[in-house]
């Protein structure tokens, strides 16, 4: 496509609040989509690697790190010089995503981020239990600060590929699987009519089911942790507990499961870290596999997006829902060497670039299962070559993330005065039609696979043959 389209206007000042593999590709995506001023453009990033890509396009660089002390006083004047209504793109990791988003509607900004992300040391915080570094507690702030400010200026949060795009894609499968089974259904337009929808249809749970197999040029060295995107964003999150939506269905939980005091009461966290803990999953191209069960926002997000509530406010329908994930092979081998050697962290880091790929997709999807028809994934099959093809500066992973972002934009402008939006509460059909373009193949597949397939064949296991999509069956112990 050379004709890209003009999705709008923004009429003051961008400030992108970090420079890292996700606002590199983002920054081609918002030339090519909208109209803005260049010299109102600002990037903040402490770090100046690829400062050449905004200075040969006359954008203004800061070399400096957002703090807790500083947000207000480095953003104020950047996000209100001139006239218009500024936008804040916060791609950046150790900034605090509610505080930023709270201070840019005070001063009536739009906002976007792609993670609930905390100031610096909220991760690795020791003195702080497990529920305390959760993305439970992390969302439920988010939650507290829109009851709080109901409406207002729109701030859209965790707006990536996931969260983000697959709270989108759940919408569409369910659409999809719903039609497919001659359900008698209008789409919904509430948030319950939705949750009603997927009770209907019968679905016990969703996976974000993704397949990463981008391959490496070059074998990875010891001791260097090499990913596909944020290897920062990726060991905090995967060092946080695993978290998954508990669904309704559910009658077994681990031992080391725990439920929250307060709050939605959508999810369970388990006393292990997510990057150490493997589901059973399934995704179209090389079918069945293992996926690490990373928290999400999504996990808890879907979840209780799609709770149905009797009158007293009960849950009577909620499905499980959690992220299994198989990385790039070099980021699996990165976690088992971590993992091996105490949870030491390895002091390098390296993320892969377009270049350092041979070939492969970032297969990512929702695979909606337990109704009528088992199973079903529907999601994106965008390989390297592809990305290449379509806009500079990233990967396949990457380009779902800033497609996302991009789409999560065009939203904000075109609804100003939404207040706080999680990706669940957004149009999913007009922000899928802006992404599209860079999501490669979009497909659905049925499956009749299950978790539990080629079980106790040489050894006896805990199985619930009962209701195969137990998450007793899909967790690997
Ligand atoms: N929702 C999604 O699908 C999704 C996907 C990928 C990444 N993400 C999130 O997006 C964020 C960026 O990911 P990435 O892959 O670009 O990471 P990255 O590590 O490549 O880049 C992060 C950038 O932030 C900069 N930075 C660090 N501290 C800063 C500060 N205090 N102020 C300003 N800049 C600072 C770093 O120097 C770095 O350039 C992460 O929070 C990550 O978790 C979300």
């Amino acid at each position: 496509m050379t004709d890209w389209p003009v999705h709008g206007t923004i009429s003051g000042p961008i400030v992108m609040i970090g420079f890292g593999s996700i606002g590199r590709g983002t920054l081609p995506l918002i030339e090519r989509h909208f109209k803005f001023d260049r010299s109102r453009f600002v990037v903040i990033d402490p770090d100046d690697a690829d400062r050449r890509l905004l200075d040969e396009r006359g954008i203004t660089y800061i070399q400096a790190a957002v703090t807790r002390e500083n947000y207000r006083d480095m953003l104020k004047p950047l996000l209100t010089k001139g006239d218009g209504q500024g936008f804040c793109v916060n791609l950046s990791v150790d900034t605090s995503s509610l505080d930023i988003m709270e201070f840019c509607r005070e001063i009536g900004v739009l906002y976007i981020d792609t993670v609930v992300e905390p100031w610096l040391g909220f991760y690795w915080d020791t003195s702080a239990g497990a529920a305390a570094r959760s993305n439970y507690a992390l969302r439920e702030t988010v939650l507290a600060a829109k009851r709080r400010n109901p409406g207002g200026t729109t701030a859209v949060s965790c707006c990536g590929a996931n969260p983000g795009m697959v709270s989108w894609f759940v919408k569409q499968a369910l659409v999809n699987i719903a039609s497919d089974m001659g359900l008698d259904f209008e789409e919904p337009k509430t948030r319950d009519g939705w949750a009603q929808l997927m009770h209907k249809a019968g679905v016990k749970g969703v996976h974000i089911a993704e397949r990463d197999t981008q391959r490496a040029r070059n074998p990875k060295p010891a001791n260097v942790f090499v990913n596909t995107w944020s290897v920062e964003g990726f060991l905090s999150e995967g060092m946080q507990p695993a978290e998954l939506g508990w669904g309704t269905h559910e009658k077994w939980m681990p031992e080391n499961g725990r439920t929250h005091e307060s709050g939605c009461g959508a999810a369970i966290y388990l006393l292990q870290p997510g990057a150490n803990t493997r589901v059973r999953t399934w995704c179209p191209t090389l079918g069945a596999q293992y996926g690490f069960l990373v928290t999400h926002n999504e996990s808890i997000s879907i979840a209780d997006f799609f709770t149905v509530r009797d009158g007293s406010g009960k849950a009577v329908y909620r499905p499980t829902c959690h992220y299994a994930y198989h990385p790039a092979n070099d980021a699996v081998l990165s976690l088992h060497e971590l993992f091996g050697n105490g949870g030491n962290l390895q002091e390098k880091h390296h993320i892969l670039d377009e270049h350092e790929i041979v070939d492969g997709i970032d297969e990512l999807g929702v695979l909606l299962f337990g109704h009528s028809r088992n199973a079903y994934w529907y999601g994106s099959q965008l390989s390297i070559e592809e990305t290449r093809q379509i806009a500079p500066y990233q990967n396949a992973t990457g380009m779902q993330v800033t497609s996302a972002v991009l789409a999560g934009m065009v939203w904000a402008l075109e609804n100003p005065n939404a207040g706080i939006v999680e990706a669940d509460e957004m149009d999913y059909k007009r922000c899928l039609e802006v992404q599209f373009p860079y999501l490669g193949p979009v497909r659905g597949f049925y499956t009749d696979w299950k978790p539990t397939d080629g079980r106790e064949k040489l050894f006896p296991e805990d199985v619930d043959y009962s209701d195969p999509w137990q998450f007793r069956n899909i967790l690997v112990r």
